[in-house]
């Protein structure tokens, strides 16, 4: 599908028919201009039919805030995301949960995502990126995914949870594991009772690390802090295995994904990257306008427990409701020029790619400073990384996933 086909399609397709569920859309990178039309005529939108049964799109930054900050009706308990749980096979996780117990196990792991601990962290972030990009080939192409973006987010993995060093990679695959779209080609797992076989030996390596962190001083590691709260100690081995995962997962895709986006974002705008070079302070306001331009997570959903209206449709009891960040993120109503990546915008936080409400993403900060460190290293190094070839992206309608990037740094 050529770029001109995807928009006579997304204008001819019958209202009714539009389906923004099929993860091609986002491998092809071509979903734009059904949310363009779906946000201009008809905003809250239900799909009758689709490989997920159906569901309510909700595309318009005021109406996705209006679902984040109504948790009462709009619930997260149990799924978070277009497909629901394999039967028999569901892991529990506080972000699929709803107050209190979500509430109580956010407050264990927050500090370790917390200023302090970040401000602890900083030097050892700056040092480790120095390394990898110091170690990068000039005058060769290379995988920008593998070389810089997974590297990066898998030692801070490493050191989120202390796990051991050699193995770092292991984490990586988990990561994968966790996210993959079983009937993809391209995943590790190819069935659900595949995928968690995997997590249970996940969950039996770490587990065996958390119940040696039990018996020592409680520490800043997400493993000690788990360990040591009433809230976490005694975990069930399921909801054990879903928060690891949650973990895993938040703190690693996402911003691995940022980090591709955001080099891929400055090549394509090439007066953007020429005012980085010119003014390199402009780095921690040029982040929160990658994390927008990435939209790492596409969407979140939540389920009505109760009848509701929103944006003028009647949502019944049970329904699923989906948020597209990615739709929110490029809404002009609420983002000026929202289709142009533009590194010194005016308030560039305003955008939802951290989502908002009491799920707002706990490692948002984190997230922000690796950003920022990877920017301002190589900006002292390399005034320009050139890109070479095509990204290969992720089959996935929920992680905005680049598999691979070919780059070469100008010998
Ligand atoms: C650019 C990077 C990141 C993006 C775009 C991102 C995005 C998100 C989103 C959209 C949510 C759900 C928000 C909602 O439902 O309203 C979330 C929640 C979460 N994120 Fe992140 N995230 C990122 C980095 C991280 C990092 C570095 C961590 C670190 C450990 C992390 C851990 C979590 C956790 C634990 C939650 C669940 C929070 C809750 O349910 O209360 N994320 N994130």
């Amino acid at each position: 599908m050529n770029d001109i086909m995807v928009l006579k399609d997304a204008h001819r397709v019958a209202l009714d028919d539009i389906d923004v569920s099929d993860p091609k859309l986002y491998q092809d990178d071509v979903y734009y201009p059904y949310f363009a039309r779906l946000r201009r005529e008809d905003p809250v939108h239900y799909c009758r039919q689709s490989l997920y049964g159906p569901y309510w799109s909700v595309t318009k930054y005021k109406d996705i805030m209006q679902v984040e900050i109504n948790h009462q009706v709009y619930s997260s308990d149990l799924a978070i995301s277009i497909l629901d749980p394999p039967k028999g096979l569901e892991r529990q996780s506080f972000i699929a949960m709803d107050p209190p117990k979500h509430d109580e196990q956010r407050l264990v792991v927050s500090p370790a995502v917390g200023p302090s601990n970040l401000a602890n962290m900083e030097g050892l972030i700056r040092e480790r990126t120095g390394r990898i990009l110091d170690g990068l080939p000039r005058g060769e192409t290379f995988d920008w995914v593998d070389r810089v973006s997974i590297e990066l987010t898998t030692m801070m993995l490493a050191t989120l949870f202390d796990y051991p060093w050699d193995d770092r990679r292991q984490l990586t695959y988990w990561s994968d594991v966790v996210i993959a779209d079983v009937r993809s080609p391209e995943s590790p797992v190819h069935s659900e009772e595949e995928k968690f076989a995997e997590l249970t030996k996940m969950t039996q390596a770490l587990g065996k690390l958390f119940q040696e962190r039990a018996q020592l001083p409680p520490k800043f590691d997400l493993l000690s802090m788990l360990a040591h709260s009433n809230a976490t100690r005694n975990l069930p081995f399921r909801e054990f295995m879903g928060n690891l995962s949650l973990l895993i997962v938040g703190g690693n895709d996402t911003t691995r994904n940022s980090m591709t986006g955001g080099l891929m974002a400055l090549n394509e705008h090439p007066q953007e990257y020429r005012k980085l070079r010119d003014d390199p302070s402009l780095i921690p306001g040029m982040v929160s306008e990658i994390i927008r331009w990435v939209t790492p997570v596409i969407h979140m959903r939540r389920t009505a427990k109760e009848d509701a209206e929103l944006g003028g449709k009647q949502i019944r009891k049970g329904d699923k409701v989906v948020m597209w960040y990615v739709s929110g993120n490029r809404d002009p109503e609420a983002i000026p020029d929202p289709d142009n990546f533009i590194i010194d915008r005016p308030r560039p936080r305003q955008h939802m790619s951290f989502g908002y409400g009491i799920h707002r993403c706990v490692g948002n900060r984190l997230a922000e400073l690796q950003l920022r460190i990877l920017w301002e290293e190589v900006m002292q190094r390399y005034p320009v990384i050139e890109i070479m070839g095509e990204a290969k992206r992720t089959y996935s309608n929920f992680i905005h996933g680049i598999r691979s990037l070919p780059v070469r740094i100008p010998a």
